[in-house]
Formats: structure tokens, C-alpha cells, sequence
């Protein structure tokens, strides 16, 4: 069975996708910093190892890599632990830089370092690596500016990554306006339960992951699977 990485599994999409992989049988390594939340999230699945830590924190992405070799390879990383930064979100002229730092840190560096870890298993299946975006990366919605030229940076960070390493997959994917606590956090004091579980992404995510369309930027709402009529 294929093996995936997940970061950031203890809620929300990537939650949704580790349980998602976990019930067709795939192995996993997941992560997030609190390791209780993980360790709840992940109960009653099997072929998970879970890594608590902080994917900005050098030693705990070792720990993932190393947690790769024991399983033996990698089909799939998913590049999914995010930050939104202050909530609510500054203006950039009033953008605190450390802030700002602390967002590119898990969004933008923070991946890079995981796929520099990780190229070699990946090259070896011939994988695939899903970094997770976001409509912020591509519209300029005011108060975003942190956040979303952190996605952008990823965004590109992936085109480029594409056209170096022809022999991986390499997406960026835009689930969507998701119910979570990012876009609580995102929309304070509003009522989000007009939005979508993060579970109605995943059929999007399996086909990015079982078709493996050309690398490239995907939104979910481009991948949805149609509904069978009877
Ligand atoms: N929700 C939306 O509407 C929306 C829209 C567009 C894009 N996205 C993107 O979709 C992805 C998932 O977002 P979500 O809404 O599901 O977020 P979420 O509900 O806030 O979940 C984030 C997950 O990442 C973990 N995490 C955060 N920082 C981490 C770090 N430094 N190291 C390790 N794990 C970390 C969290 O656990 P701990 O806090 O315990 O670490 C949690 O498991 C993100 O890339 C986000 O940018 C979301």
C-alpha cells in the first residue's frame, strides 16, 4: 500500500485526508504540534504514525524524515500545516514583520524544507507532492496580505519545483472556503456554518492524487467529481 505524509492531520482538511487514506488502507505519517488533539483525531485508524511537532522546528522534520525511511518510502506528501497569521488581519501597513515572518516561516519555508528532506523517497516512486493554497495566493482581498502572498510564494515555489523535478507531481491545491477553525480565525465573530465541511474536498484531493493530472495550480471546485444519476 502507498505511504503519505500528511502535516498539520489533528482537524480540519488535513484530518479530513488522513482519515480519508487511513480508511483505503494507506500508510501515514501525520503531524501537528499538539499531540493529544493528533492522537484523538487519528483513534481507531490504522497504518498511522503519528509525529507531534512543529514543521517549522528543524529537529521534528527530521523526525518525519526519519519516520519515512522506517516506512520504506513516500508516495505522497501533502504539505497541509498553515498559518493565518494575526486575527483579525492587519492591513499590510500596519503588518507586524515578525508576524509576518512567523507566517512564511510555516507556510512558505517550512514545506520547502520538507520536500528538500524528502525528494529523494518521493524521486523514487515517482510521487507526488500537494501543497495546500488557497484563493488568498491568487486574489487581492484586503487584510490578506500576509497570508495570502505566503500561499503565492508557495504557489510558485511549486511551479518552479514542477519544472525542475519532471518526474514528480507536484500541485498546488485550492480547496475552498472550508468550516475550520482557520476560517473562524480568518472571519472572527462570524458565523461560518454556511461553509462546507472540509470533508466535501477530499473526493477533489483523491482524484488530484489518484489521476495525477500535469503538475500544476488545482482548485477543488475544478476536480469535483460529478454526481452519478441513476
Ligand atoms: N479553511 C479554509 O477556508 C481554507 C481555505 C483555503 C485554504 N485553506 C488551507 O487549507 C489547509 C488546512 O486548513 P484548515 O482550515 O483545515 O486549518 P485548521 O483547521 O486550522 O487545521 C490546521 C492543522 O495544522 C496543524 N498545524 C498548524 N500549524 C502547525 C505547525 N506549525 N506544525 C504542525 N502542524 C501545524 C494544526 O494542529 P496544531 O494547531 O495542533 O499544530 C491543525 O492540525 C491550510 O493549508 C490552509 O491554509 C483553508
Amino acid at each position: 500500500m502507498p505511504t503519505a505524509l500528511i502535516t498539520g492531520a489533528s482537524r480540519g482538511l488535513g484530518r479530513a485526508a488522513a482519515q480519508a487514506l487511513a480508511r483505503r488502507g494507506w500508510s501515514l505519517i501525520v503531524d501537528a504540534r499538539r499531540a493529544d488533539d493528533l492522537a484523538d483525531a487519528m483513534r481507531g485508524l490504522t497504518g498511522v504514525v503519528a509525529v507531534p511537532g512543529d514543521v517549522t522546528d528543524p529537529r521534528h522534520r527530521a523526525d518525519l524524515a526519519a519516520a519515512v525511511g522506517r516506512a520504506g518510502g513516500l508516495d505522497v506528501l501533502v504539505n497541509n500545516a498553515s498559518q493565518l497569521g494575526p486575527s483579525p488581519q492587519p492591513l499590510l501597513r500596519d503588518y507586524p514583520l515578525d508576524e509576518l515572518g512567523r507566517v512564511y516561516g510555516t507556510n512558505v519555508v517550512a514545506p520547502l524544507a520538507l520536500i528538500q528532506l524528502l525528494t529523494a523517497p518521493l524521486t523514487a516512486a515517482a510521487g507526488t507532492i500537494v501543497n495546500v493554497s488557497s484563493d488568498a495566493a491568487v486574489e487581492a482581498y484586503p487584510g490578506w496580505g500576509g497570508y495570502g502572498s505566503a500561499k503565492a510564494a508557495l504557489d510558485q515555489l511549486t511551479a518552479v519545483l514542477a519544472a525542475e523535478e519532471p518526474s514528480l507531481h507536484c500541485y498546488a491545491f485550492d480547496p475552498g472556503d472550508m468550516r475550520t477553525d482557520m476560517h473562524q480565525q480568518a472571519f472572527p465573530g462570524e458565523d461560518i456554518s454556511d461553509r462546507p465541511e472540509p470533508e466535501t474536498v477530499i473526493p477533489a484531493l483523491l482524484r488530484l492524487i489518484d489521476e495525477r493530472p500535469p503538475s500544476g495550480r488545482y482548485r477543488a471546485t475544478d476536480l469535483a467529481v460529478p454526481a452519478v444519476t441513476p
